[in-house]
């Protein structure tokens, strides 16, 4: 018995040097990736498959988590939101996220990660678009379109994304032509940001 009260606190202290010297070779071999520059930040060159799996789990939870405490309005169905969210979808959206009918773009086929076409991959849970729309997406093209529009004309664009696997390019064409006004129009109604004013250097001018 006596032995073991003895023999305890050093393999404690054994175990601990371990650890404390494994961290700090990690820290080392991590800050030395770094300083050459070893990982490739290009967007020509896809991440490898650990560090792109880490990211997208890092992506997925956290945009669920908060998009739980968000609920959807129940008129998504309604044709003012869908016309609505069909013109800012065509002036804003589909340079990047392509549409019925449409060809990839040179901005589109630059992006990394790609842009989902969201014509053909709309996953349909409402929150979550919400919340992906508004805040955007760091380190990858996706911006935070609530800086500069209200929650009102987000869900507008959720009621389009809706709709959009749904439409033929003949209807997306006649849908988006027809969208009440223009950006800057549905803007000018109030639905933009509180607050949100352009800058100076743009107001009125040309
Ligand atoms: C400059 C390019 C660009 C523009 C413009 C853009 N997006 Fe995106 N968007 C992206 C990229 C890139 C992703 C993928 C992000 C990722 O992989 O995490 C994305 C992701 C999304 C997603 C999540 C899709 C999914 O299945 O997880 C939604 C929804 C979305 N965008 C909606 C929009 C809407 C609505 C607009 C217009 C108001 C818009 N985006 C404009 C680049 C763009």
């Amino acid at each position: 018995m006596a032995n073991w009260s003895l023999r305890e606190p050093r393999t404690h202290l054994f175990a601990l040097t371990v650890l404390a010297v494994a961290g700090l070779l990690i820290a080392i071999v991590a800050g030395a990736v770094i300083a050459l520059g070893v990982y490739n930040i290009g967007a020509d060159a896809p991440h490898t498959r650990p560090v792109y799996a880490l990211i997208e789990a890092v992506r997925e939870r956290s945009i669920k988590v908060r998009a739980s405490r968000i609920s959807a309005p129940g008129n998504l169905d309604s044709p003012q939101r869908i016309a609505s969210g069909a013109g800012l979808y065509a002036e804003m959206c589909s340079g990047c996220h392509l549409a019925p009918g449409m060809m990839p773009s040179e901005l589109s086929q630059g992006l990394y990660p790609q842009a989902p076409e969201l014509a053909r991959h709309y996953h349909d849970d409402e929150a979550e678009a919400f919340w992906t729309i508004k805040h955007g997406v760091k380190m990858t093209a996706m911006p935070a379109w609530g800086r500069t529009h209200s929650d009102e004309l987000i869900w507008d664009m959720v009621a389009f994304l809706r709709k959009l696997p749904t439409l033929s390019p003949d209807t997306y064409k006649t849908m988006t032509e027809a969208a009440p006004g223009g950006h800057d129009e549905l803007m000018k109604e109030g639905n933009g940001m509180p607050g949100m004013t352009m800058p100076p250097k743009c107001s009125g001018a040309q």
